[in-house]
């Protein structure tokens, strides 16, 4: 999610709002804005779809004086990234604007409630309904903002970090958070706000972390306060910022990749967030419910992507046919465009694509629309190209991805192909209620599971890479849900070190890739406990007969594969359908390492783009 910034102090507000949001640009954004209260005492919002130097431009002829702002840059979420989209956003009567990271998960609900009081919206956003339901408040129950905010925030379900300007309050902001990272900066006369410290500590490097549930009211001339919802005053250290700019901007980490890596634990709780219901036992997508009849009537699915989406397509085919019972094809999408593939009305394409631009998957979706498919969409972009195709889909909601090597879209994209599976399946009637609860328990459970892996594994894989940075081939190998994982951790290897790595089915070794083994080869081995185990384990067996050096991935306490392995990293256990989800970060991380280890530019590799739209 990304960014906000905030000042009151006795400087211009632009300038540091502005310089605020550059700072924040390496997080991905698709708009910006700020809003300003003037010196006579007007509220401006000024805000365009592009880039900061976009809503400069745009902002460079109107009226930036005063010294109180809030500013934004959006990741949209819910509604397209447009001017309108973006933020800030204005209350009804224009006296309210307000900034927010996050999702206000039951916005929808929250939506027709004011609408039927005749609250009137100007956007699609989740944003804009927090501050139209707190001028709702304030004005119907006669309360303060702050009681207004408090109360509004009783009401709304989600993550957010939001900073709220009121144009008759002109010295104060409040802010709040919960689930969404929100740094108060404390200088001489003045206060800063931002959704990390980047765009503070060039001002000040004192700072107040909020914490979850937080309401910190920021106001000239007086100590920052800081509420609870119940608007009992907490009490927060000042601590000094110990990081430099450089670091801050990747999160404390040396590149994109590493902090992508390490986000997956939240982007994952993200992309379930409102969907995997544990209290409910239930698994929700609102495109499963929209088009119910034409996705349980499907006779034939057929995934379309290119690269990491392609292999999540390969989880994605087995977890279909696993769960729903129904034939399930995938397709590189460049392939497919070209290849007058037969389609039947009743056949559901889903493209899978993390920035929604890839010309090929483009071109696979159009195809099959023209032949009368149902098309439905996984992205990460929203409002990209792909999304604006096909028929319905589901967003994976992990957040911007930066480096070139995609890690958080796979398990986002993974993450969304099984609560499909089992919305579906169990609108099909085809898996039975246990192994349905026992699946969304164990899905739900996977971003604590990752964290303690990544806890755990870093440190060792480090180590590993070392010894293995000399190779010049790897291959990987993996049976059944881990096979698209031994793809996976080949190409990110692949792209990143320049590194020759071949992903293969394990039993297929001695159909050929058994030829290149020797000590010179490394071979990385997915060998969790689960029905091909001791048939990995004869695989292992005859590599090392060949003298190959094994790396394999084992489920925790395996002493088996512990005394025959050169490396063993070790994986939470999980349900075998679910296992990509933890296997696929130890490959990741392998991969970073060793490209790091050889010097290699980690998020800008070589010859790759980000998004590919070419042919
Ligand atoms: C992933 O690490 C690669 N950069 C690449 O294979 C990528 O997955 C592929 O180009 C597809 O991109 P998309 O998901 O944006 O469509
Ligand atoms: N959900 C909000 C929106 O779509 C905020 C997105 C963000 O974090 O930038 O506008």
């Amino acid at each position: 999610m990304c960014g906000i910034v905030g000042y009151l102090g006795k400087r211009k507000a632009y300038p540091v709002l502005i310089n605020g949001l550059k700072r924040l640009e390496y997080r991905g954004y698709d708009s910006a804005g700020v809003a300003m209260i003037n010196d006579q005492g007007q509220l401006n919002v000024y805000k365009t779809k592009g880039k900061v130097s976009d809503l400069e431009a745009y902002a460079s002829d109107k009226d930036l004086t005063g010294t109180v702002g809030i500013a934004h840059t959006r990741w949209a979420t819910h509604g397209e990234p447009n001017s309108v989209n973006a933020h800030p956003h204005f209350s009804a009567s224009g006296n309210l604007a307000i900034i927010h990271n996050g999702i206000i998960e039951n916005y929808a609900v929250l939506k027709k409630q004011l609408m039927e009081k005749g609250v009137e919206f100007k956007s699609n956003t989740d944003t804009e309904v927090l501050i139209q339901l707190i001028e709702y408040i304030q004005t119907s129950k006669h309360t303060d903002l702050l009681t207004a905010v408090r109360m509004a925030l009783h009401t709304v379900i989600g993550a957010y970090a939001i900073a709220v300007l009121d144009r008759n309050n002109p010295d104060q902001i409040i802010a709040a958070r919960k689930s969404s990272p929100l740094v108060v900066g404390i200088g001489e006369d003045e206060f800063f706000l931002g959704s990390d410290a980047s765009p503070i500590i060039e001002y000040t490097k004192k700072v107040i972390y909020l914490d979850d549930k937080d309401i910190a009211i920021i106001r000239r001339g007086e100590d920052v306060k800081i509420v609870d919802f119940y608007n009992e005053e907490l009490k927060h250290d000042v601590t000094e910022v110990a990081l430099d700019l450089a670091q801050i901007e990747k999160g404390g980490y040396p590149h994109f990749m590493l902090k992508e890596i390490n986000e997956q634990p939240d982007c994952l709780m993200d992309c379930m967030s409102g969907r995997v219901n544990v209290d409910v036992n239930n698994v929700v997508l609102s495109a499963v419910i929209d088009h119910r009849q034409r996705l349980v009537d499907a006779r034939r699915f057929i995934i379309v992507a290119c690269g990491t989406s392609w292999h999540a397509g390969l989880i994605g085919k087995q977890l279909i046919e696993d769960i729903c019972h129904v034939p399930c094809e995938v397709e590189y999408a460049s392939e497919f465009r070209y290849r007058n593939p037969v389609i039947n009305s009743t056949d559901v394409v889903i493209a899978i694509s993390q920035s929604g631009e890839t010309a090929d998957t483009l071109a696979a979706v159009e195809l099959a629309k023209q032949k009368g498919a149902f098309i439905y969409g996984i992205c990460n972009a929203i409002g990209s190209s792909i999304p604006r195709a096909t028929h319905t889909g589901s967003y994976i909601h992990v957040g911007p991805e930066i480096g070139v090597a995609s890690t958080k879209a796979f398990t986002g994209q993974v993450t969304v192909l099984t609560m499909l599976a089992l919305a579906l399946g169990k609108e099909r009637g085809t898996i039975d209620q246990q192994k349905y609860v026992n699946l969304l328990h164990e899905l739900h459970d996977i971003p604590e599971k990752m964290k303690t892996l990544l806890q755990q594994c870093t440190d060792n894989i480090h180590e590993i890479a070392k010894i293995f940075t000399y190779a010049r081939n790897f291959l990987y190998l993996g049976r059944g849900y881990n096979y698209p994982v031994a793809l996976e951790g080949a190409l990110k290897l692949k792209e990143i070190s320049y590194i020759h790595a071949e992903g293969y089915p394990a039993a297929e070794m001695k159909h050929g890739p058994i030829a290149l083994i020797d000590e010179e080869m490394p071979v990385v081995v997915v060998a969790t406990k689960n029905v091909l185990y001791e048939k990995v384990l004869s695989n292992i067996q005859e590599i090392k007969a060949r003298h190959a050096r094994v790396i394999a991935l084992v489920n925790e306490g395996d002493e088996t594969i512990k005394r025959m392995a050169d490396a063993v990293i070790e994986l939470p256990q999980t349900q075998e359908c679910l296992e990509p989800l933890l296997a696929t970060i130890p490959l990741q991380l392998m991969a970073y390492f060793i490209a790091v280890c050889k010097g290699k530019d980690v998020d800008q590799p070589r010859n790759l783009a980000k998004s590919v739209t070419v042919e």
